[in-house]
């Protein structure tokens, strides 16, 4: 594919959009979205103005965590298609100036994975049981599990084996997330083999790069010690200190993402890594972009943070400091399949804030001001320099199902919490692609794995299309204008601050965010793009937002 001639390595300032495939486009009609589905839809994506596609898992996989839990990492489930499709995808991607970012699972595999089979099957003390974390369990009959870990979708880390047909005493395994997703052992040089294999596999077939999912979490502390907090990801509360939990962010990670860095660069083009790693404070995270690892990681403090002027301008300046301590670019994000919607996080009364899930039984968000502040928002998302990731369907501006009903729930932390976490299948739904026909133009037939809300209707894309002001037609103008005027290369220098406002110069362009509920007045200059327009000249509404340019001409 054609480099873009003034930017030699693309991803530093590249928009990648989040495909969430079971819920982008279904193409033979059976609920799920497939890889057909999302190459016909590359135009729409291409007329968008993105970059790069992420697609999220679409291997071989009993789906009992939505792909993220893969039973063979070179094949392609067949919900989605086929390594085939997966090889359109690639080629027809890079005819429309789109790379593709692969969804790589190295912290555990699927129960149903051979690998798993072969260990379960196999003696204590085996080598196909030392791929995995398994241990005898605490107490006199072994019934107690080996340590207090917890899993990050509730109940305790460790499942035991069913009865062993050979009386031997039956051991525990290790899972941070379902038990059906066994933690692989990365001090075992076999695994580290395998995935390199497994990398190669796809970059041989073109991928432009991978996603690394829980990218923290390889390494665990050797003894496995006990843990004295919940092992969530993160904290809710964006000001909680760091985890010193022994799973997470050990430094042993670092040394697998420098031969991963080494085997990316033994191939052309610049291929790259972004890691999905929830790890505080900032000086830990950058830890993975040092020059010889990772290329990027998501900037989670940025997705978490409170809808305030003053938090925003302090989380982008530490952001950007601690990144260019160690060379890197910040990539920035708002909302991803594991979080509720930030269309719908912004309309709470506790703006921002990240709830797990959401359902009839909560606080319901303020649809109309939530879409205001999306609208806004990412005003100052793009006019940051770095690079940005989209998840599907914002440039809609949708919200989360915030009503699904309990029978629908599919993702296991709603299982393993007995429903006290909603759990993530709200921001999860298929796409709106037409407000005709009964799944809103995912599919001919009507068939929806997760039932779409009946606003979603308002948010299609055959309605946005039509409508100049609508969210759609403001992402395309701002990702246009973004590129146009190098935000992505540019620097970011701040106004004076002013109190619930957040505006600095990038490149020319004025960014200014109104956090507030009442009008401010606006520097002069000329505005290119408003989230919404202007009652008063040189007034900008509450929760809004706009670029201008310096001059009045
Ligand atoms: C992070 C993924 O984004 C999430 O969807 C998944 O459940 C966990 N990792 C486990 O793979
Ligand atoms: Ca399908």
């Amino acid at each position: 594919m054609a480099q873009n001639g003034s930017h030699p390595v693309w991803w530093k300032d590249a928009v990648i959009y989040q495909v969430y495939p079971r819920s982008f486009a279904d193409s033979n009609g059976d609920g799920i979205g497939d890889l057909p589905g999302i190459i016909d839809h590359l135009p729409y994506l291409e007329k968008l103005g993105v970059d790069a596609l992420w697609i999220s898992p679409c291997f071989q996989s009993p789906q009992g965590d939505a792909g993220y839990d893969i039973s063979d990492y070179r094949k392609i489930d067949p919900l989605f298609g086929t390594v085939d499709d997966y090889e359109t995808l690639i080629r027809d991607a890079h005819e429309h100036g789109l790379r593709i970012i692969a969804d790589m699972v190295p912290n555990h595999t699927s129960d149903q994975h051979v690998w798993f089979k072969e260990a379960m099957a196999s003696e204590p003390g085996s080598t196909s049981r030392a791929r995995y974390i398994f241990r005898d369990g605490k107490g006199e009959q072994g019934n107690e599990p080996p340590n207090n870990w917890k899993s990050v979708f509730g109940g305790s880390a460790w499942t035991r084996e069913a009865e062993r047909q050979d009386g031997k005493s039956r051991q525990w395994y290790l899972h941070l997330f379902d038990s059906c997703q066994p933690d692989l052992n990365w001090d075992n040089p076999e695994v580290r083999t395998e995935f390199e294999s497994v990398l190669r596999f796809w970059l041989d077939r073109g991928v432009d790069g991978f996603r690394i999912d829980v990218a923290h979490g390889l390494i665990k502390e050797k003894g496995l010690p006990p843990c004295t907090e919940r092992a969530t990801m993160v904290g809710e509360d964006d000001d909680k200190t760091p985890s010193d939990a022994p799973m997470w962010d050990r430094d042993g990670v670092h040394e697998i993402y420098r031969s991963w860095h080494r085997l990316l660069a033994s191939y052309p083009g610049d291929r790259m890594l972004v890691a999905e790693a929830w790890v505080k404070p900032l000086s830990r995270l950058a830890r993975y972009v040092r020059p010889d690892e990772m290329q990027q990681t998501f900037n989670f403090d940025y997705l978490l943070c409170r809808w305030n002027a003053d938090k925003y301008r302090k989380i982008i300046t530490d952001s950007l400091k601690a990144m260019h301590e160690v060379g890197a670019t910040t990539a920035w994000v708002m909302s991803n399949h594991d979080s509720v919607r930030h269309a719908s996080r912004l309309g709470l009364k506790d703006a921002g804030a990240r709830p797990q899930g959401i359902d009839a039984a909560h606080e319901q968000p303020d649809e109309a001001l939530g879409l205001r502040r999306a609208r806004a928002v990412i005003f100052m998302t793009l006019g940051l320099p770095g690079s940005v990731t989209l998840y599907q369907g914002e440039e809609l501006g949708l919200p989360d199902h915030t009503t699904l009903d309990r029978k629908y729930r599919q993702d296991p932390a709603f299982f393993r919490t007995d429903g006290e976490e909603i759990g993530r299948d709200g921001c999860r739904i298929p796409m709106p692609w037409s407000d005709k026909g009964p799944s809103l133009g995912f599919n001919d037939t009507g068939e929806l794995w997760l039932p779409q809300p009946a606003q979603y209707k308002n948010y299609a894309v055959s309605v946005e299309e039509k409508d100049p002001d609508s969210t759609l037609a403001l992402y395309r103008a701002l990702l246009a204008a973004r590129k146009k005027h190098g935000l992505g290369t540019g620097a970011l220098h701040w106004a004076e601050p002013r109190d619930h406002v957040v505006e600095f110069l990038n490149s020319g362009i004025r960014v200014v965010l109104n956090c507030g509920d009442k009008p401010i007045s606006l520097p002069d200059g000329k505005i290119l793009l408003s989230s919404l327009p202007m009652e008063e000249p040189g007034q900008l509404p509450a929760n809004a937002a706009v670029w201008m340019t310096e001059t009045t001409d």
